[in-house]
C-alpha cells in the first residue's frame, strides 16, 4: 500500500538545535548511509560537504516515524539534492551505490584505519596513504617517526577502538572523582559528552570539573594529573593550561573552534574484574581466575613477561594467575588483550579520557559546549549568529546588538537567551 503523507504536513524546523533528536530513532538505514558519506567527506577534508550530509542525517533522526517513500520528504528542510538522491536510492533499492563504493574503497578503509589511531588526523593519514601506508601495521613497519600521542595510539590501537561501556565510564568517573577531591575538596565533576546524552557506549569518556569558589579551579589539572600518575592510572596524558590571558579576543570568540579551558587528553589504565566490572585501584589485581572464551571456560597461565609500563621494581605488580571474563564485551576485551604485546592476558584495558576544567561562572557554557553532539553544537552556534546576532562559545554568550555578555548559570538560561525551547541532553543526539 502507498505510504501516507503525514510527514510532509508536519513542519520541521531547520536548525537541529530547534528539534528533539533522541538516540534511538526510526530511520537508521538512511542515517547510516548518509553518515558514511559524511565521514568520507570529513576524511577528505571537505568540511562543507560533510556538514551537509550530517544535517540531512540529523533531520531524519528527528522524524517521529520511519520514512517509506521519497514523497514523504516533500517540504522538509536540510535535505540537499545529493542527500535526497542517496535517500531515494536506499528507499528504492535498499542500498546506495555511492555508499557501497565508498565503504569498499581502499582509500576510505585506509583513512578510517589510520585516523582510528589516537593522535592521527585526516591530513597525516592522507599523506601516509599516498605513501602506501594503509594500516596501523604498515605504519609500524614504515619506521616513520611518530609523536608521543601517536606512539600511544599505535600501542593501544585495538583497545582504544573497542567501545567504552557505560559501566567503564562510571568506574573512570569514580577514579577521576577521587583524584579531584584528593587535590581540591569541594570540586564538582560532571560526566559530559556522549554519555551525558544517554549513549550506552562511547569512543572515550569526557568530564567537566569546576569549583563553586571561582578561582579555586585555577591550575587544578596538573595536580589531578600528578595524583593519577602517582597511582598508576595514566598510560598517556597531554595537559594544556588555560589560555584566557593570552587571548586578545573576547571570551565568546576563541581563535579557533577549540576553547581555551585547561584540559587533559589522556589514556587511562582501567582495571577489569571478573564480571567485566571495573575495580578502582590499579593495584587490586586478584588471582585464581579463568578466561571465558567462546568455547567455554579455559585457564590461561600467564607468563611472567610483564610489559606493563607501571611495573616498577619497588612496587611488584602481580599478574593474575588466571582471569575469568564473562559476557560479550568482556570476551572482546580478553580477545584483544590476548593478542596484544603482552604475552599473558591482562587485567586492565586502555580507555581514552578527556578532562576539562572550567571556572564556575562559565560552567553552564562549558557544559552545553561539551555535551554535544558535535552537529548540535555547530547548529547552536549557527543559530546564535544568524538568527540572534549573538556569538556562542563554551565560555560565554555575547549579544552583538546590545554589545554585552549574557550571563547564565544553567543550560536552560542559555537556551532562553537564544530564544530556543530547552532541549535536554538526551535529545541532543543530532
Ligand atoms: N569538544 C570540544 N573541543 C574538542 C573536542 C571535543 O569542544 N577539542 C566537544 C565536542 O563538540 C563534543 C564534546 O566535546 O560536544 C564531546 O566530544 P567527543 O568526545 O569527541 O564526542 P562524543 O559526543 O562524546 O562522542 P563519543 O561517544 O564518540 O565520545
Ligand atoms: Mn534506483
Ligand atoms: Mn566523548
Ligand atoms: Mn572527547
Amino acid at each position: 500500500e502507498k505510504p501516507g503523507l503525514e510527514l510532509a504536513v508536519v513542519s520541521v524546523p531547520s536548525y537541529a538545535c530547534q528539534r528533539h533528536t533522541p538516540l534511538l530513532h526510526h530511520n537508521i538505514t538512511l542515517t547510516d548511509a548518509l553518515s558514511i558519506l559524511a565521514e568520507n567527506a570529513e576524511l577528505g577534508e571537505n568540511e562543507g560537504r560533510g556538514v551537509a550530509f550530517r544535517r540531512a542525517a540529523a533531520l531524519l533522526k528527528s522524524l517521529p516515524q520511519e520514512v517509506r517513500g521519497a514523497e514523504q520528504l516533500r517540504g522538509l528542510p536540510c535535505l540537499g539534492e545529493h542527500s535526497l538522491r542517496v535517500i531515494k536510492e536506499v528507499l528504492e533499492d535498499g542500498v546506495s551505490l555511492e555508499v557501497e563504493t565508498t565503504t569498499h574503497s581502499e582509500q576510505f578503509k585506509a583513512m578510517k584505519a589510520l585516523t582510528g589511531i589516537f593522535g592521527v588526523g585526516a591530513k597525516t593519514a592522507d599523506r601516509w596513504f599516498r605513501e602506501g601506508i594503509h594500516t596501523p601495521s604498515d605504519l609500524q613497519r614504515s619506521g616513520h617517526t611518530l609523536n608521543r600521542a601517536q606512539r600511544a595510539g599505535l600501542q593501544y590501537y585495538d583497545e582504544l577502538n573497542l567501545p567504552v561501556t557505560k559501566s567503564e565510564a562510571v568506574a573512570i568517573g569514580q577514579i577521576v572523582e577521587r583524584a579531584v577531591h584528593a587535590v581540591l575538596p569541594g570540586a564538582e565533576i560532571t560526566l559530559i559528552g556522549g554519555f551525558r546524552r544517554g549513549k550506552q557506549t562511547g569512543h572515550d569518556v569526557d568530564f567537566l570539573i569546576t569549583h563553586p569558589d571561582e578561582g579555586r579551579e585555577e591550575g587544578l589539572m596538573p595536580k589531578v594529573v600528578s595524583w593519577l600518575e602517582a597511582q598508576g592510572f595514566l598510560l598517556y596524558q597531554k595537559t594544556t593550561g588555560n589560555s584566557y590571558l593570552e587571548s586578545k579576543e573576547g571570551p565568546a570568540r576563541p581563535a579557533s573552534n577549540m576553547d581555551r579551558f585547561e584540559r587533559c587528553f589522556s589514556i587511562f589504565r582501567l582495571s577489569t574484574d571478573n564480571e567485566g566490572r571495573e575495580i578502582q585501584t590499579g593495584r587490586e589485581i586478584q588471582t585464581g581466575r579463568e578466561i571465558q572464551t567462546g568455547d567455554g571456560p579455559q585457564t590461561y597461565s600467564p607468563t611472567l613477561t610483564n610489559t606493563d609500563p607501571h611495573t616498577h621494581s619497588d612496587s611488584p605488580h602481580p599478574l593474575p594467575q588466571t582471569l575469568v571474563v564473562v559476557g560479550d564485551h568482556a570476551q572482546k576485551v580478553s580477545w584483544v588483550l590476548g593478542h596484544s604485546q603482552c604475552s599473558g592476558p591482562r587485567s586492565w584495558r586502555a580507555v581514552r579520557v578527556d578532562l576539562v576544567v572550567s571556572p564556575y561562572s562559565q560552567f553552564a557554557f562549558a557544559l552545553l559546549g561539551w555535551t554535544g553532539s558535535k552537529l548540535f553544537e555547530r547548529e547552536l552556534r549557527r543559530w546564535a549568529v544568524h538568527e540572534k546576532a549573538m556569538t556562542l562559545s563554551s565560555h560565554a554568550l555575547y549579544d552583538r546588538k546590545r554589545t554585552q555578555y549574557l550571563r547564565a548559570s544553567s543550560e536552560e538560561e542559555i537556551f532562553a537567551h537564544l530564544g530556543l525551547e530547552y532541549i535536554p541532553p538526551c535529545d541532543r543526539n543530532a
